[in-house]
């Protein structure tokens, strides 16, 4: 019997400027992930119209986006890069997946409960289902391998369970079109049609901090814009912004142990760590002892150094919108094809008349 084909898949919003978190904890994965491994990056606009309906500029959001992976180094001749909505089945899997997630599954979400925040009622009910369309993002490919960062946790947890229920309530059917894929779970051999998608998370830069309060997480939605750094911001802004950021007085210590406690800090320390591809460790073995009146300029250096050249490349890039349109569009065929595969097993299995 076969087994899954490996194939790395993940997505991101257009929603608001790309900051440094989704660059280091997502899209620089994402680049790292192309050599040996087939991948497809997505932008997922359909999931950017949860929180908002109506936004003036989704499709210049959504290019500039795409000018992102593409500045940052994804290859879209050899890896699909596309939007979601171009690519029906996304929400024709998602409709299935509402019917085999169960509310309560949604409404433990973190995620759900803090965008939705104290009026839930009025939230909408895409919000709620988010986690059903992202697991269908991936599942409509049978992807294997998920790139993302630490936030994006539970929902892979959701769509391990989403394909695990679909592959258990419809077992005696898949098995009798003989489509079942052997896979190990734990001590076990199972069969499924779904594969229990492994998350890729962490290193220094799993999750990234505000630069104005190191217990929440570097965001686009926060008013503050010193307390993220934009893949768009010229090296003055990234100056600026790291001299500003919050620290304490003491100087930076010799063991990641001597970082608990010291959120800034270790936040500080996981991006130098994080740009320049180093553990936390050999960030400390560099400056141990040093203060920040040191290590911030050091950092905004380094900041400057890797984001400059792809800041200037989104530019260069977003300017060619037919390039940006002409990649999305074969990124959008190809993908359009494995995922009708996978949706006309589905339809068998589950017993929707097709041609
Ligand atoms: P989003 O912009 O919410 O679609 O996120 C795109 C990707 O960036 C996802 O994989 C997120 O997990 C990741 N991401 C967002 N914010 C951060 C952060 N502060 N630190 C690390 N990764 C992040
Ligand atoms: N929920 C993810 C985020 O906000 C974006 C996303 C949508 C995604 N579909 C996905 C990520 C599929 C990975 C795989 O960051």
């Amino acid at each position: 019997m076969s087994s899954f084909k490996p194939l790395v898949f993940s997505g991101v919003q257009p929603t608001g400027n790309l900051h440094l978190g989704n660059y280091l904890g997502a899209i620089k994965k994402f680049v790292a992930l192309q050599d040996g491994n087939d991948c497809m990056y997505c932008v997922v606009d359909l999931h950017s119209l949860t929180a908002q309906l109506v936004h003036d500029d989704l499709e210049d959001q959504t290019r500039q986006i795409t000018a992102a992976f593409l500045a940052a180094g994804i290859d879209p001749e050899k890896h699909v890069v596309f939007n979601q909505s171009r690519v029906m089945q996304h929400a024709e899997l998602a409709w299935i997946f509402n019917c085999v997630a169960r509310i309560g599954w949604m409404n433990r979400m973190t995620q759900f409960k803090d965008k939705a925040g104290k009026d839930r009622e009025n939230a909408s009910l895409g919000l709620l289902a988010y986690p059903s369309l992202m697991a269908a993002d991936i599942l409509v490919y049978r992807a294997t391998h998920v790139p993302v960062g630490e936030d994006q946790k539970q929902h892979l947890e959701l769509t391990r369970d989403i394909a695990q229920k679909f592959n258990n309530d419809f077992s005696e059917r898949i098995a009798a079109r003989g489509l079942g894929v052997e896979m190990k779970m734990g001590d076990e051999t199972v069969q499924g049609y779904f594969p229990i998608t492994e998350p890729v998370i962490g290193g220094p830069a799993a999750r990234i901090m505000s630069l104005r309060d190191g217990s929440k997480k570097m965001s686009k939605s926060d008013p503050s814009d010193l307390s993220r750094i934009n893949l768009t911001d010229d090296a003055d802004a990234i100056s600026k912004k790291i001299r500003k950021a919050k620290t304490d007085p003491d100087a930076l210590p010799s063991e990641v142990d001597g970082l608990a406690g010291r959120p800034e800090a270790e936040n500080l320390v996981g991006i130098y760590a994080g740009l320049a591809d180093m553990s936390k460790q050999d960030v400390l073995n560099e400056f141990a002892g040093v203060q920040f009146s040191v290590f911030k300029p050091a950092l905004a250096d380094l900041a400057v150094e890797k984001l400059a050249p792809v800041a200037a490349e989104m530019r260069r890039i977003s300017a060619d919108r037919a390039y940006v349109d002409a990649v999305l569009r074969n990124g959008g065929e190809r993908a359009r094809a494995l995922a009708e595969a996978t949706m006309h097993d589905v339809r068998s299995i589950i017993g929707l008349l097709q041609d």
